[in-house]
């Protein structure tokens, strides 16, 4: 059976999200699956979807996390990842989430400039600790996707060059406080094409070999996230074949892998789901308004990312329309041009692949509270995440009105 959307929102009400929990195991063991040959890590990106019932079921299965921010790596440890099994990446930690994250004891922190490494060097020094140390390799390989999530050329803000890498290592073989432990490339998100990673992939081996050659021995070899999934009618990269891929740069090695999946595991989970408020024409322009808004799902709005669509009525009176959120700005659309069916009031709207950097990505602009979170596993739903009410919205603001 599947998820009975009309049923969820007479006992939730709209807008919410719901994650098919049962999938999100199938992806995880998909991937752990695929690299069966060699010991991996699968550290779940948390950013992707960080309600503490989505990490707490990956961890459950073994996953450890992949975090961009201290927040990130509390979540994960609240649901009982071990700290053995985190990483902390971003191009802009903040000294006081490097000196928790050196505290916690987590697996190893990906440091992605010269100047990050002098920081944590300097606050492991403090501290009387040694920071694992995993750099990130930006292999200037285009990843051919979005330029907004593209991240392996120079000209992305992210990781270091391969020259200033293994100075970057030499650094920390050298140091007290610093013990290279793992490398890092995360080259785009909603990868399409195997290609681009395997030319990555091969660069930072190779890397790799460089380095044992001069007694630098990495144990860990992170090859970030990215793998894409089916929003449209996208071609993707079979799993095993990418593992498989990866698994042959490394050839001779004696490395664990590291993979850090967002939107494989959960992207396709979710589903978030509204209703009809309205219908109106200007001029000939239809439009459809719903109770959910840009705010609650901002990638179209932000990406022109394509979400597929479905209006749960038995219409066929089928026309082109936009479909619209209540929030005053012309760019909070979920579609636009798309041929939905005559709606009626109440009518619900299905909003697929909406478990990946939807909910994550929501704010309270217009002083709409987040939506409600769904999980349904074996067949059964239940709340994971309460809808916020004006209260929640206000209860940092209002002791300061004078
Ligand atoms: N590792 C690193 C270092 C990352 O920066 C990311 C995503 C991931 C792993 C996970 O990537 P995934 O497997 O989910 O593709 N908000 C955008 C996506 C931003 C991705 C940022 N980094 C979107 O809605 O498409």
């Amino acid at each position: 059976m599947s998820i009975n959307f009309k049923e969820l929102a007479k006992k939730y009400d709209t807008p919410y999200y719901v994650y098919d929990f049962d999938y999100i195991s199938e992806k995880y063991t998909e991937l752990k699956t695929a690299f069966k040959a060699r010991k991996s890590l699968i550290a779940y990106a948390v950013k992707a979807n960080s309600n503490l019932s989505v990490i707490k079921h990956l961890a459950n299965l073994g996953a450890g996390a992949d975090c961009v921010s201290i927040g990130e790596v509390k979540r994960a440890l609240k649901v009982g990842i071990a700290p053995y099994k985190i990483i902390f990446s971003g191009v802009g930690k903040i000294d006081s989430e490097i000196r928790q994250a050196l505290e916690l004891g987590i697996l190893m922190i990906n440091v992605e400039s010269d100047a990050e490494l002098n920081r944590v060097e300097l606050i492991a020094r403090e501290l009387n600790l040694v920071a694992r140390i995993s750099i990130r390799v930006n292999p200037n390989i285009d990843p051919q996707t979005h330029p907004y999530i593209s991240t392996g050329l120079h000209e992305n803000k992210f990781g270091v060059d391969i020259d200033t890498a293994k100075r970057m290592y030499i650094q920390c073989k050298n140091s007290e406080h610093l013990e290279p432990t793992g490398i890092h490339l995360h080259i785009g998100s909603q990868l399409t094409q195997l290609e681009p990673i395997k030319e990555s992939v091969k660069i930072v081996a190779d890397l790799v070999r460089n380095l044992a050659a001069i007694k630098i021995e990495l144990s860990f070899f992170d090859v970030g996230g990215g793998l894409g999934i089916i929003y449209d009618d996208e071609k993707l990269i079979d799993t095993n074949e990418y593992a498989q891929s990866i698994l042959e740069c490394l050839f001779g090695l004696d490395i664990t892998v590291v993979c850090e999946p967002g939107r494989f595991i959960v992207g396709n989970a979710g589903t978030f789901v509204t209703k009809v408020l309205y219908e109106k024409v200007n001029g000939n322009k239809r439009f459809v308004i719903v109770d959910g808004a840009m705010n609650d799902l901002i990638r179209p709005s932000l990406y022109n990312a394509y979400h597929k669509i479905e209006v749960l009525n038995e219409n066929k009176d089928i026309s082109d329309c936009n479909l619209v959120g209540p929030v005053c700005e012309s760019g909070d659309f979920f579609a636009k041009n798309i041929q939905l069916p005559k709606t009626e009031h109440n009518d619900i709207v299905a909003i697929y692949s909406a478990g990946a950097y939807c909910f994550t990505m929501a704010s309270n602009y217009n002083t709409r509270g987040r939506v409600a979170e769904i999980a349904f596993e074996n067949q059964e739903d239940r709340l994971i995440r309460r809808r916020e009410t004006f209260e929640n919205i206000i209860s940092l603001e209002e002791e300061f009105i004078k």
